[in-house]
């Protein structure tokens, strides 16, 4: 099945006019039939460099390269034909020049269809951001807590408590939209200091872990859904428990696969008649 072309989709310019506005609504989706799903649902799809963790099951998302995200992004453009989808550029595959963001963003946009690429960075990575903003690709921004920078954090701790810490996110943000991203992310920041920024700044903020004042809210669905019972963070609030569904419908199959109860003869072909 492949995605219908009748709906216009959301464009990246649409959700910067979002600013102030009615709230953007934001779920990661990394397969096709799970895109179909939210589609409907979501102002934006974010292709999220967390499929590292949430589906190959890495302890973080550094060893995610460019071609899976090239897959799962393709696949979600397939499956979607409302939502903006928008792919994270990988831990190592944007940070050493423009010029490598570039060659690799356009990659991700020329062979997936998507509407923007995300990168994680503030201040160091303006430069860049503006060099794709300004050569054709839309960029969503990603401060605060910065998952591809874990081994230099320590952890996955909410930051922004200290001073010099918050006027850095502070800064960050600031160099970001200035720089021309049409949006920008802000993850497990404390939440005056998601709020400060989000009154301060231009282009719309997307929060997680961050302030229910920022321009909108973005969830790994996985995480919403039950399906990543590994660890829930503070700021996730589950809709769903398919987790418990999956492992009882497995549970069911097996018991009648050992009983001989499936395949029933509804489930089989029977000999040609005549
Ligand atoms: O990789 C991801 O899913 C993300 C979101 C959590 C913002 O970056």
């Amino acid at each position: 099945m492949s995605a219908t072309t009748d709906v216009r989709r959301i464009t990246a310019p649409e959700l910067r006019a979002r600013k102030g506005g009615e709230p953007i609504v934001c779920l990661t989706a990394y397969t096709a039939p799970m895109a179909r799903l939210l589609d409907a649902h979501t102002d934006l799809l974010l292709v999220g460099d967390s499929l590292g963790m949430v589906v190959y099951g890495f302890d973080s998302t550094l060893p995610v390269t460019l071609d899976l995200m090239i897959a799962h992004g393709a696949a979600v453009v397939r499956g979607s034909s409302r939502a903006c989808v928008v792919i994270d550029l990988p831990f190592g595959s944007y940070q050493e020049s423009p010029q490598q963001a570039f060659r690799n963003a356009a990659r991700v946009m020329a062979e997936t269809g998507a509407q923007a690429v995300k990168l994680e960075g503030g201040l160091e990575m303006a430069e860049t951001v503006a060099f794709l903003a300004a050569r054709g690709i839309p960029v969503l921004g990603h401060v605060g807590l910065m998952p591809q920078s874990v081994n230099s954090l320590g952890g996955y701790r909410a930051v922004g408590r200290d001073d010099a810490v918050a006027a850095r996110i502070r800064a960050d943000a600031h160099a970001i939209s200035d720089a021309g991203a049409f949006a920008v992310v802000i993850e497990g920041t404390v939440e005056p200091l998601a709020r400060a920024i989000t009154a301060e700044l231009p282009i719309p903020t997307i929060g997680i872990g961050a302030s229910p004042a920022c321009d909108g809210q973005v969830l790994v669905s996985d995480d919403l859904l039950g399906l990543f019972a590994e660890f829930t963070p503070k700021f996730v609030k589950r809709y769903a428990d398919l987790g418990k569904a999956v492992s009882h419908a497995a549970e069911q199959y097996a018991a009648d696969v050992r009983a001989r109860r499936f395949p029933g003869p509804a489930h089989c072909f029977g000999m040609k008649k005549g």
